[in-house]
């Protein structure tokens, strides 16, 4: 019997499990109930007395070696990092490079703008991307019959027949944010407000209806328009460079009051033409008396600017879908 012990060890001992399919084999050979451990245990019964005990000791031991091998061996065929290495495999080698994603042409643009005006001491602040009518129109000035208020500029989310109710909107430009800004903190204030706006558009290479507008608000005593000039014309020169070729228009819009609009030259002179960038004025004194802001003690310039013109104008890109198609191809220009 210790021989038939014996050979069964050895047997467990030469047996190379390197599949799935070889360790159900090694199982049924010798773990099973009809395997060949179980067998041995049958003669358990024929063995002399005094040497049941040492006989059960080996079986037992024969016993956890199977169950051992078998335990290891599984670890290693369900281990999904096995690497199977040849002898003559370089196991101190740098594994191979794995593909890298790219940064949005968007973030990036965001980013860099960002960087601008947090060099020029401005913080950053974020408000709701659905808007109530007061803080989208009325407390910008917005008249009740503006155009912009009309469904074929504005996503509604609500708007009831009762006047009590408010209307509920994708807002349709960073600039409610400033009079959330100036509700909640005294001036001086001088922050950006970078995030996303929605306009009821035809889809067409010019326009989306969706976007990223950058807002700022500065206000304090004593603002001028040779402040938000000065702001403008930096920031314009430190995104493009120093030969950045610009020109900032007279302009109109209910909340600011002169108004200006920036325009960047796209292309090279004679070919090319202007791009708009940005809208800008200094606030109205109506706004500053919706927002709860002294008139007569502060002064404050805005601007909103489109964050894909500026990321057109950056990077030579002719159409707005290709922001949001995310065609690998066109991404993987921005690495
Ligand atoms: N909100 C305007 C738009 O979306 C842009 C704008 C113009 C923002 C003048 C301003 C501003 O803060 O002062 O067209």
């Amino acid at each position: 019997m210790n021989s038939e012990i014996a050979k069964i060890e050895q047997q467990i001992k030469n047996f190379t499990i390197s599949s799935s399919d070889e360790l159900e084999t090694f199982r049924l050979k010798f773990l099973s109930k009809k395997g060949s451990i179980q067998e041995l245990f049958k003669f358990m019964r024929k063995i002399p007395k005094q040497d049941k005990a040492a006989f059960g000791k080996s079986l037992n031991e024969l016993k956890n070696l199977a169950q051992d091998t078998f335990d290891q061996a599984k670890i290693t065929q369900t281990d999904t990092h096995t690497v199977f290495v040849s002898a003559t495999d370089d196991i101190s080698l740098t594994s191979l490079p794995l593909p890298v994603g790219s940064v949005h042409p968007l973030t990036k643009t965001l980013q860099e703008i960002k960087n601008i005006f947090y060099r020029l001491g401005f913080n950053i602040a974020d408000g709701p991307e659905v808007e109530d009518d007061f803080h989208n129109f009325t407390a910008l000035n917005f008249p009740p019959n503006h155009p912009a208020r009309d469904t074929q500029d504005t996503f509604f989310i609500r708007k009831d027949e009762d006047p009590t109710i408010p209307d509920l909107v994708l807002r349709t430009h960073t600039s409610p944010v400033q009079i959330r800004l100036m509700k909640k903190q005294a001036p001086p204030i001088r922050s950006i407000i970078p995030g996303r706006v929605y306009r009821n558009e035809a889809v067409s290479p010019k326009s989306y209806f969706l976007f990223h507008q950058v807002e700022a608000l500065y206000v304090d005593r004593y603002v001028s328009v040779a402040d938000l000039k000065e702001s403008l014309i930096t920031f314009v020169k430190l995104m493009y460079g120093s030969d950045v070729i610009y020109r900032l228009r007279p302009s109109y819009f209910p909340f600011t009051e002169p108004s200006l609009e920036m325009d960047i030259w796209w292309g090279s002179k004679p070919n090319g033409k202007w791009l708009e960038i940005l809208g800008s004025g200094m606030v109205d004194p109506n706004v500053f008396m919706a927002a709860g802001v002294d008139p007569e003690q502060y002064s404050g310039f805005a601007w909103g600017m489109g964050v894909e013109r500026i990321a057109i104008l950056k990077y030579g890109i002719s159409d707005i879908r290709t922001f949001f198609d995310n065609d690998i191809r066109f991404l993987h220009q921005f690495i």
